[in-house]
């Protein structure tokens, strides 16, 4: 397995089979402290030692869809809603501001009210107020003229994750009104546009198979985003996969590390669910290779209303107002954070 790492480091990828056989063989004693090692060289080689923080507003939970994973999901009648003013999020990007957020992550569920001329409204707002700040945009699947519109509008980055590249699997995870195709759709319209983009997929979401993180590999592989965000599922209750098992932190953190050594200058979160399922996982996720840490930046009094899934962390480090707090517990084991737009380094 040691010269599979080898291999992945060397060529930047691996065939299916031999991804296959690397993730089927990640126990091999020392396996993981090698891949890991590797992985923090590589990104290491092109950001150094530096973390760079995301303002996450979750600035509505409305959402018109009914993914079978997703606590705010439209079936779940047991979620408070809630919809942040334009205001609000002002307000919210002042504080972040001030604490040193230079990134701010606008995200929501698909809702209808937030409409095409009020997100652009929002980030043509947010651009005059923080001329020096990227917006970053995470609210799910649009038509391209609407990703336009925002685009030229100011916003900078684009978040929608692909869940899975399989599209039996996608089938699983998602009801019939949803697709990946229309998924990948919104993917290439967002690059083809000039946003930095991030895809991503959950680890240990119900009916994954092995076969099917690899597709997600190469997939990512071959569209090679600005961004990938990779988590643990978590079951949330009143959702269809509430009786579901969880991902793993060791499965998580070795896909952190692989999609590294695939994408060398990726820009890629250890993520509010990895931190979630562990009081560590933040830290085993940048020592595999992450480099973006993204605090909750929404009003605390909203703070427990976005819960994708069950015992979603929105205090100590993952809290916005805790950022000397994040900084140290990075420090610790060697890392800095910085305050800094961040964007993706084009090797
Ligand atoms: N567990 C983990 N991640 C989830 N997401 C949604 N629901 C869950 C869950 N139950 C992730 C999806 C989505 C992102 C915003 O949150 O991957 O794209």
């Amino acid at each position: 397995m040691i010269e599979l790492v080898e291999k992945l480091e060397k060529q930047g990828s691996l065939s299916e089979k031999e991804l296959t056989m690397l993730i089927e063989g990640r126990n091999e004693a020392g396996l993981s402290d090698f891949l890991f090692e590797k992985a923090r060289a590589v990104r290491e080689r092109y950001y150094g030692k530096e973390i760079y923080v995301r303002g996450l507003i979750e600035f509505s939970n409305f959402c018109k869809n009914d993914c079978y994973y997703c606590g705010i999901r439209r079936s779940n009648k047991d979620v408070s809603r809630y919809r942040l003013s334009e205001d609000e999020i002002f307000e919210c990007c002042e504080k972040g501001y001030d604490l040193g957020f230079r990134t701010f992550v606008l995200q929501g569920g698909e809702d209808p009210w937030y409409d095409e001329k009020r997100i652009e409204s929002l980030v043509k707002g947010i651009k005059k107020r923080f001329g020096d700040c990227a917006v970053t945009l995470s609210v799910g699947e649009h038509p391209k003229e609407a990703y336009k519109r925002w685009f030229e509008a100011g916003a900078d980055r684009f978040l929608l994750r692909h869940e899975t590249a399989d599209v039996v699997h996608y089938r699983a995870l998602h009801p019939e009104e949803l697709s990946l195709e229309n998924r990948k759709r919104c993917l290439y319209d967002l690059k083809e546009i000039g946003y930095q983009v991030g895809c991503g997929f959950m680890v240990g979401s119900p009916f994954q198979k092995t076969e099917h993180i690899v597709k997600d590999l190469l997939f990512i592989k071959d569209f090679s985003p600005d961004m990938v965000g990779i988590g643990p599922f978590i079951p949330c209750r009143n959702t269809p996969f509430e009786k579901e098992k969880a991902g793993t932190l060791e499965l998580t953190v070795f896909l952190l590390a692989v999609v590294r050594l695939m994408n060398p200058t990726v820009l890629m979160p250890a993520t509010t669910a990895l931190a979630s399922i562990d009081p560590v996982g933040r830290e085993k996720g940048i020592l595999a290779g992450a480099n973006v840490c993204m605090p909750n930046l929404s009003p605390q009094a909203v703070r427990g209303k976005y819960n994708l899934y069950d015992g979603k962390a929105n205090s100590g480090s993952e809290a916005a107002e805790a950022l000397a707090e994040l900084s140290e517990s990075v420090k610790k084991i060697g890392y800095n954070v910085v305050i800094s737009r961040g964007d993706r380094i084009k090797a």
